[in-house]
């Protein structure tokens, strides 16, 4: 579904992502783990195209984002949870909602429902400034207003940051969630074990590159991972 090859991309004199190449199938969900400053992020908002690459090829079903700009992107079907929420603070919660979906699109309201029937506690506070919510109630609505575009794909840009135990893991059980409902996802964390415990493969980055790739229960079994990113 999304193909990345040999992907290089710079911030001025600095070499942020050498020769990566990655792919997500349909259906799955594909982490990309490593630590702060691998360029997990950088790679997502090249996908995006919200960062231009240097070198390599972009692939979205039959398309060539490389080619392609970032509000045509999001037609495609490929949404974006950003890396810190990004959500308005100023507006409430259904105003955010509104901001995810497309001006023409018709069926708005019903896809409100749908989210609002996933989010409880999005719907009990729709009048509420989201300013005002929890960090946990914040990704959630970041969630929401990406499941607003009726996405194909979401690209989740550490989605358990600054979250309690309990909320990392309700947070998670939602990303798969929505993976059942049929969205793929590429999900980029630095909760390596969470993230590997939800995912059928996944990418591990150090300093721009691609140092290991695998079924996610092997990579969660690996001693060097276990080492590296577990902890164990
Ligand atoms: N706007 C920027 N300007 C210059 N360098 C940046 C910028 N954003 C990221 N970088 C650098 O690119 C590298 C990868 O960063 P990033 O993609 O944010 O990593 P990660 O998300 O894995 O923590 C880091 O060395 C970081 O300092
Ligand atoms: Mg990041």
């Amino acid at each position: 579904m999304l193909e990345i090859s040999n992907l290089s991309v710079s911030y001025g004199a600095i070499h942020a992502i050498h020769n990566v190449s990655l792919k997500v199938n349909r259906g799955e969900i594909v982490s990309l783990i490593g630590a702060n400053g691998a360029g997990k992020t950088t790679i997502l908002r090249t996908i995006s195209g919200l960062k231009k690459a240097d070198e390599g090829e972009i692939r979205f079903e039959q398309t060539d984002l490389r080619k392609t700009e970032p509000s045509k992107i999001i037609r495609l079907k490929l949404a974006h949870v950003p890396e810190g929420r990004h959500i308005f603070p100023q507006m409430t919660v259904e105003e955010n909602l509104e901001m995810g979906a497309f001006a023409d699109q018709k069926d708005m309201s019903a896809t409100m429902e749908d989210v609002y029937n996933r989010f409880s506690r999005l719907k009990e506070r729709k009048r509420q400034l989201a300013g005002t919510l929890s960090g946990g109630e914040q990704q959630m609505l970041a969630v929401g207003r990406a499941l607003m575009a009726k996405p194909k794909m979401i690209l989740m840009d550490e989605p358990s940051m600054g979250l309690s135990p309990l909320l990392v893991k309700e947070i998670f059980s939602i990303i798969k969630e929505v993976n059942q409902n049929g969205i793929t996802i590429l999900l980029v964390e630095q909760n390596a074990k969470m993230a590997l415990s939800i995912s059928n493969r996944a990418y591990v980055m150090e300093t721009g590159k691609i140092s290991m790739e695998g079924n996610a229960g092997e990579l969660l079994k690996d001693v060097r991972v276990k080492k590296a990113y577990l902890g164990q």
